[in-house]
């Protein structure tokens, strides 16, 4: 109370004398309201410098928005609004909730901050450790991430991958004959935004597990997925306490970890009973069975669950926008379809039972363009938040302050007119000449990131997403019904189409 009157001498003796009793009466929380606006004010006007300071000369808003900054924009993200910020510069500033952020636009700067691991490392949504787990293994940097990452590299070799594809192939064709039967039931267009979000989900749990869990745990684990998705919003509520969105995902990931530990357990009963590997966890426990391995060798069940689990927290969003997209891209180029089956009869040679092996996909070059090119018009992860661990002086003229947020932008540098004249335009042909802006310019291609994190599933998902494109494209006929928003994009974690993609699906007949 007394540093509240010293504050505020004026105030007191502007007040005439005959005012004094009833003064003294509200004095006290008169002073007190004084001292709370002066601290206010003064917590105000430094933000406000302490952005300034960070911001330097970058574009961006001169001034922040009190304590929240630019949370609305976060809270509902859109494409216009990122381009906006990109457009502003190669290098920019906001703030959320006084995190400085630096957004950076061009190909050059996202790689710098990707690669420079002294800097800068991931920073997933505070969320994500209290679903992921914090001590699951996504969460390591340094040299310690580097070697454990070693080890799990060999769960997506060439022989590792020839193993998963006849998994794939087989889930892919069980899913489209529940398609079309619904299909043959109510012909109208549907949206694929769920089914196709189940496809990749059973594909990947049977890949990874095999036939480790059962049909019903497998159901819960998609079933519930949902709610971790909608978990990964940039800002959350922060407790997690029943009715939130992240409590709903902490519960989601608790039954799946019951189901990939059971898996893991299982696995390593099947390989010890002498039987080769038909999944991803049958696979890990062989290697690390093998007595020529170096690597570390003893995993307990929960460990194993906890890689699993960071593949599907890593997956499950992006495949599905990826393969989305190729539909709905496929769809509406006719010309790129016909192309994409004639490769099929050619490879297939009228056999479109046979399943699908590494050879045979090895011979589909248009595809794969295709996949490459889908990727790149509609990248499923636009951005990857990282956070500067020290000053990190990213350009000649500008360091970005320790304990900043530094977000590079992978959409600029794949519509980059330059390496990809006519950027918007879907043209897997762009791929097919080795000699193409689009190949001799391999570090533009950033849909999976680069540096140490960068995406340990690329060939896996090139190859699922081709997979089911390839088998859709003998079995299936598929109509686009374009709406107004099949061309706008929402953003939950990753891109979809705001329609969903709405697509009426056939049988396709062949001669
Ligand atoms: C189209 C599908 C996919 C896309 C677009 C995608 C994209 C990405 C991107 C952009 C990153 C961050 C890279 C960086 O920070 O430089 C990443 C990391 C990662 N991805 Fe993927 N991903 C896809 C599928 C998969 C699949 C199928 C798996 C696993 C089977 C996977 C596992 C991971 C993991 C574990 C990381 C973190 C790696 C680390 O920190 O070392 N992703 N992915």
């Amino acid at each position: 109370m007394a540093s509240s009157q010293a504050a505020f001498p004026s105030v007191l003796s502007s007040r005439d004398s005959a005012d004094a009793p009833a003064f003294n009466g509200v004095l006290p929380s008169g002073s007190w309201f004084y001292t709370t606006a002066a601290i206010v004010l003064s917590l105000l006007i430094l933000e406000q410098t302490v952005y300034r300071y960070k911001k330097r000369h970058l574009p961006g808003d001169n001034w922040t928005i009190p304590l929240i900054g630019k949370f609305a924009d976060s809270m509902k993200p859109t494409m216009e609004g990122y381009m906006k910020q990109w457009n502003s510069g190669a290098l920019s500033a906001i703030s959320v909730f006084n995190i400085f952020i630096v957004m950076a636009s061009t190909t050059e700067y996202a790689r710098k901050i990707l690669n420079s691991p002294t800097y800068a490392e991931p920073c997933l949504v505070h969320s994500a450790k209290q679903i992921i787990l914090p001590n699951n293994w996504v969460f390591l940097t340094g040299k310690e991430h580097v070697e454990y990452r070693r080890g799990l590299n060999q769960l997506f070799t060439r022989k590792a991958l020839g193993l998963y594809l006849n998994i794939q192939d087989v889930i892919t064709r069980k899913y489209f004959a529940k398609w079309l039967a619904e299909a043959a039931k109510d012909p109208s267009a549907k949206p694929i935004m769920m089914t196709a979000r189940e496809l990749n989900m059973e594909t990947s749990l049977r890949v990874f597990c095999g036939n480790h869990i059962p049909e019903h745990g497998a159901k819960e684990i998609s079933d519930k997925y949902w709610m971790i998705t909608v978990a990964l919003e940039l800002v959350n509520f922060p407790l997690a306490v029943p009715g939130t969105k992240v409590y709903a995902a902490i519960q989601a990931r608790k039954a799946a970890m019951k189901w990939l530990e059971l898996a893991a357990c299982k696995s390593k009963e099947s390989v010890a009973a002498g039987n080769p590997p038909e999944c991803m966890l049958e696979e890990w426990v062989t290697i690390l069975n093998d007595p020529a391995y170096k690597g570390r060798r003893e995993f307990s069940d929960h460990e194993m669950a906890m890689v699993v689990f960071s593949f599907l927290f890593a997956s499950q969003d992006a495949m599905s926008s990826g393969l989305i997209y190729g539909f709905q891209h496929l769809a509406d180029h006719p010309e790129v379809l016909a192309k994409v089956r004639e490769e099929q009869e050619r490879v297939r040679a009228g056999d479109y039972e046979k399943p699908l092996t590494l050879e045979m996909m090895d011979e589909m070059p248009y595809l794969r363009a295709m996949v490459k090119e889908t990727l790149r018009v509609k990248p499923p992860v636009t951005m990857v938040p990282y956070k500067t661990t020290k000053a990190f002086p990213i350009s000649a003229d500008y360091t970005v302050p320790s304990g900043s947020m530094v977000i590079p932008s992978f959409y600029n540098a794949l519509h980059d007119p330059e390496v990809f004249p006519d950027p918007e335009a879907f043209l897997p042909e762009r791929w097919l000449d080795p000699n193409s802006s689009a190949n001799t310019n391999p570090r533009n291609y950033l849909v999976f990131g680069s540096g140490p994190h960068k995406c340990i599933g690329i060939e896996y998902a090139m190859m699922n997403i081709a997979l089911v494109l390839a088998d859709a494209a003998v079995l299936l006929n598929w109509e686009h019904e374009v709406t107004p928003l099949s061309e706008k994009v929402q953003i939950i974690a990753t891109l979809f189409p705001q329609d969903g993609c709405k697509l009426k699906l056939s049988p396709r007949q062949h001669a």
